[in-house]
């Protein structure tokens, strides 16, 4: 089943990696003996050839070597081979953020941030607040917020998705972090243990690939469409490999800006209760739409406890303040409130006090609307200066990505070589697809950059593009 055949892939990958970690961690030592194929399968709950090919990989790689009919072992210098994959310091227990790597290159033309312009944002109407919040609470900084996040914070947010979903919630069910790349991290912790097997949409938010690696869960995924899932795999790989959770991004989804429609929200948390299988639903674009509102969230069909909403105010307010609010059954918050306790003992009060001031204002909502304006437009002069191009893309109706696939001879690690010379940086799709094979997509941001440079840097990467097509 081609199904299956993806996955035994990716689980290939993993068992490399699980086998570079142990010698990078030196578990392992030079000529220290690896489990044989059987055991390692076993152990893992892989087939054998899984194993197999990890092992001639390695081999291949001189991480490890093999005696004839006795073993595999470490090569002499295996670790060092590890090493020069990394920096020695922190690679011992830390896989690389790919996306962070590239942000880190200063370029004019960032098409690789999935932020928005700081021109677009409301600075001046934030630093207003900030007076306002120290007038208000003259010991804000000299208090911590509670672990769980402020009151009066949670109860604003709590009526706020009351009067948008018409679903009940209770202040006790929010949870205030530090951006929703923290949520992810404490639901990580909270409630992945190495091998546990869980789903992810392919492509996906790279980030959350990486801290679910970085666990040592085992992944599975789960292609996301514009018209959303095949449900019958979703139900297929829930009941076989019975998953511990599926962690999705349904809504103006990054990198493809892709909205599940809410014909297949419901059932979708009708599959997890049958299967119990906890759904993360990361909902960062929600608001940032172009054409409509876009459907609830999954989030709102929960009955029972099975949804983990997590909902970032990040993007279109202040990226600066990291407010996230993660909304879910109390059971399931205590395992995360004591995670977030042990993180930072509860996110800045300072930030939570701001944030409150602005988020219930009606200068919020104008914000807002003339935010979605100038996103979309920036949307349209992408799209206008790729058309004279034959790639492929769905255009997005929110979100700050576009999701394009270049013609297959274009390689993108020379393409992204060749535009880091020329001030260009954009996301290759590899390191957004769990299999790591998506290897002619690549995803370009609309909204960090304003429209003149949006015109100029575009046309650029084109010629970049076209220089490698000759
Ligand atoms: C899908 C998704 N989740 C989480 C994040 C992290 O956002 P925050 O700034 O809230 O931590 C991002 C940022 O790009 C994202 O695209």
């Amino acid at each position: 089943m081609v199904k299956g055949v993806r996955n035994v892939e990716f689980l290939f990958e993993q068992i490399y990696q699980y086998v570079l970690r142990k010698i990078e961690q030196k578990v392992w030592n030079e000529h220290h003996k690896l489990p044989s194929i059987r055991q390692l399968a076993k152990e893992m709950n892989v087939h054998r050839l899984t194993v197999h090919k990890a092992y001639q990989l390695l081999k291949k790689n001189e991480v490890i070597y093999v005696k004839d009919k006795i073993g595999y072992y470490v090569q002499s210098n295996g670790t060092k081979q590890t090493e020069n994959l990394e920096n020695p310091i922190v690679s011992s227990y830390v896989r690389k953020n790919h996306l962070s790597e590239i942000h880190q290159v200063p370029v004019t033309y960032n098409f690789s941030q999935a932020l928005i312009d700081p021109n677009l944002l409301p600075n001046h109407f934030l630093s207003d607040y900030v007076k306002k919040v120290f007038d208000l609470y003259p010991k804000v900084l000299s208090s911590y917020s509670t672990v769980q996040g402020d009151l009066e914070l949670r109860e604003s947010l709590t009526k706020y998705f009351i009067n948008q979903y018409k679903k009940h919630i209770d202040a006790t069910e929010l949870l205030i972090t530090s951006g929703s790349q923290q949520a992810i991290h404490i639901i990580a912790e909270a409630f992945v243990k190495a091998k546990d097997i869980i789903l992810l949409e392919r492509p996906s938010y790279s980030p959350a690939i990486d801290i679910f690696i970085e666990k040592g869960a085992k992944i599975i995924s789960v292609d996301i469409h514009s018209n959303g899932y095949d449900l019958d795999q979703v139900e297929y790989l829930m009941k076989h490999y019975k998953p511990r959770l599926f962690y999705l991004n349904p809504t103006f989804h990054n990198p493809t800006g892709y909205t599940v429609p809410n014909s297949q929200r419901k059932q979708l948390v009708e599959l997890a209760e049958k299967y119990r299988c906890l759904l993360v639903e990361d909902d960062v674009y929600h608001d940032i739409y172009f054409v409509g509102k876009p459907p609830p969230p999954i989030y709102t069909y929960d009955t029972v406890g099975t949804v983990i909403y997590v909902r970032s105010f990040c993007k279109y307010i202040s990226p600066g303040l990291r407010i996230a609010a993660i909304i879910c059954h109390s059971s399931l918050l205590q395992s995360l409130m004591i995670v977030k306790s042990l993180t930072d003992n509860g996110s800045p009060l300072l930030n939570q006090k701001i944030f409150l001031h602005y988020f219930s204002s009606k200068r919020m909502q104008q914000h807002l609307e003339k935010l979605r304006i100038a996103i979309s437009i920036r949307k349209e002069i992408m799209e206008e200066k790729l058309s004279v191009t034959n790639w492929q893309w769905t255009s997005p109706n929110g979100g700050l990505n576009l999701w394009v696939r270049l013609p297959q001879h274009i390689s993108i690690e020379k393409l992204l070589t060749k535009c880091f010379e020329h001030s260009i940086s954009f996301v290759p799709g590899q390191i957004c697809d769990p299999l790591k094979q998506q290897t002619s997509w690549i995803r370009l941001s609309y909204s960090y950059i304003n429209e003149h440079q949006l015109r100029d840097g575009l046309k650029s990467f084109v010629e970049v593009v076209e220089s490698l097509e000759e």
